[in-house]
């Protein structure tokens, strides 16, 4: 159905969600759910946030994500191999 990438690191209490996609075939919203159980897996390790970077044309990825509760707080020029620039976003986990 899809998967997703999740770095959590032994110093930091910031989780990064490196690299999530849905398979071509299975049903829309399937991203959604990846991303929920990212979260709770984050949240589950003690983490209070998790941060993420999606290229800044990949608009069915940042409505999810905005929609999901991430804000947006730094632009990366060249972040991308094809020199396109990267939003990055935050999601800080309510208790
Ligand atoms: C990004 C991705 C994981 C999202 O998963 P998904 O299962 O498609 O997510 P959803 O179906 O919940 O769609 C997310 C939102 O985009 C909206 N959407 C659908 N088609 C869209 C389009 N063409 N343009 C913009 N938004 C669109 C949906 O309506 C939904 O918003 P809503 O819940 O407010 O209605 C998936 O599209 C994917 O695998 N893309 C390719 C890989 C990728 O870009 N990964 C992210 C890298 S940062």
């Amino acid at each position: 159905m899809g998967y997703a990438l999740v770095e959590f690191r032994r110093n930091s209490r910031c989780a990064r969600l490196f690299s999530i996609a849905r398979a071509p075939e299975a049903p829309a919203g399937v991203g959604r759910s990846l991303l929920e159980a990212c979260e709770n897996e984050a949240v589950k390790r003690g983490c209070t946030a998790m941060r993420l970077e999606a290229r800044e044309d990949n608009f069915r990825a940042l409505r999810l994500y905005e929609s999901a509760g991430y804000a947006r707080f730094a632009r990366v020029d060249g972040y991308y191999e094809d020199g396109a620039p990267a939003l990055r976003l935050e999601k800080i986990f309510k208790r």
